[in-house]
């Protein structure tokens, strides 16, 4: 049977923020095969579409009056060694659909490394390369190998190299020059056995200390990125959320000089020559903003960078909250938050 369109959808279930928006119409995409037909009905020609996997950057603040095309296009493939190098070497594809969390589980428990520092990060693989997932000193671009997508306005296929995707901090052309305009259907991943294992964050190093892990396999360091998150992040499972609602922000050493006049202690990372990263959840902190509590929102208690649905927040409410933070921010610290999050 071919996808079926359905009308009116709640979008509860399908965005980790939780927050009750629905889809005028709303369609599943098992493969790569329906996805085309989709994209080659009449039905799809007046209509606006929206690309949904995990749902998990994604802030609704009013119903979407459009097409959703929820992404569940399955399947995980270990191809041939690569090219004529170590054996150690494997890529991993996986369909789009496939949870990142189940993916990066399969790879660690297989042994192919380069992808655990990525443990538990919520979302689906096709979403892994639009938005360059991170955490914990690792980037999806450090192992990405290609992505193979098709075109919204024609359903024509094309293959992305490393090269076409233009990577950056949380970027890339899926959120900039090529918005709106391809779907991905799955993402390759080079990985290895012999993975040099990547323990400089701070966080990792005293976890591993404390647990007395000198040697760590592939699976410590995903054991204890995994813990680490936990302590840290609220679980969508539980508590609405979309991770980190804004970016840290990157500005030059000669502003960060400045700030770091006026605030000594200002939380800040190397990012690039001439470059430096601050905390975000630092700044918020600082302006009075962690665990606390507005209305159905609020931000984490252990991590003030999380925005929170406590239960019935509107996705507006949720907005408007945000304001009061890039307000606050910008009043105390001269710095313009951006946000992270999709808004819709
Ligand atoms: N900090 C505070 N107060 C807070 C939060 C953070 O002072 O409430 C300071 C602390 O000094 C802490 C530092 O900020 O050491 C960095 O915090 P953390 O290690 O939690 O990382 P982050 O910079 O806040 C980024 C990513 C996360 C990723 C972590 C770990 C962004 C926008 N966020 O957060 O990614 O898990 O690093 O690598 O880059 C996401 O994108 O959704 C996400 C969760």
């Amino acid at each position: 049977m071919g996808p079926v369109i359905k009308e009116n959808v709640s979008l509860v279930n399908y965005n980790t923020f939780r927050i009750d928006v629905s889809a005028r119409w709303f369609v599943e995409i098992n493969s790569e095969a329906d996805l085309i037909s989709v994209l080659q009905s009449d039905f799809i020609k007046t209509k606006q579409v929206l690309v949904l996997g995990g749902g998990s950057n994604m802030l609704f603040t009013k119903d979407y009056d459009g097409l959703v095309l929820k992404i569940s296009i399955p399947g995980i493939a270990v191809l041939e060694p690569e090219g004529q190098g170590s054996s150690d070497e494997v890529v991993v594809r996986a369909g789009a659909g496939v949870s990142w969390k189940y993916l990066v589980d399969y790879c660690v428990s297989h042994g192919y490394g380069g992808i655990e520092n990525l443990s538990l990060i919520p979302g689906t693989v096709g979403a892994s390369p639009v938005q360059n997932i991170g955490a914990y000193g690792v980037e999806l671009k450090d192992i990405f190998k290609c992505c193979t997508a098709v075109e919204i306005a024609t359903g024509a296929k094309r293959t992305f190299g490393y090269d076409d995707c233009g990577f950056g901090y949380r970027e890339s052309v899926f959120k900039s020059s090529l918005k709106g305009q391809y779907i991905i259907t799955s993402v390759s991943y080079h990985l290895s056995r012999s993975a040099k294992l990547n323990v400089q964050y701070g966080a990792i190093q005293q976890e591993l200390q404390r647990r007395g892990i000198e040697q760590p396999s592939i699976a410590d360091v995903a054991k204890v990125v995994s813990e680490i998150r936990v302590s840290k992040l609220p679980d969508p499972a539980t508590i609405g959320n979309a991770g980190s609602f804004f970016k840290n922000p990157v500005i030059s050493v000669a502003e960060f000089e400045r700030a770091q006049a006026n605030f000594p202690e200002v939380v800040n990372f190397p990012a690039g020559p001439g470059k430096v990263k601050l905390a975000a959840g630092w700044l918020i902190e600082q302006c009075g903003f962690k665990g606390i509590v507005s209305g159905n929102t609020g931000t984490w208690k252990n991590q003030a960078l999380v925005l929170v649905n406590h239960g019935g927040a509107t996705g507006l409410e949720v907005y408007n909250f945000s304001e009061q933070i890039i307000e606050a921010v910008a009043d105390k610290f001269g710095i313009a938050l951006e946000r992270e999050v999709n808004i819709l």
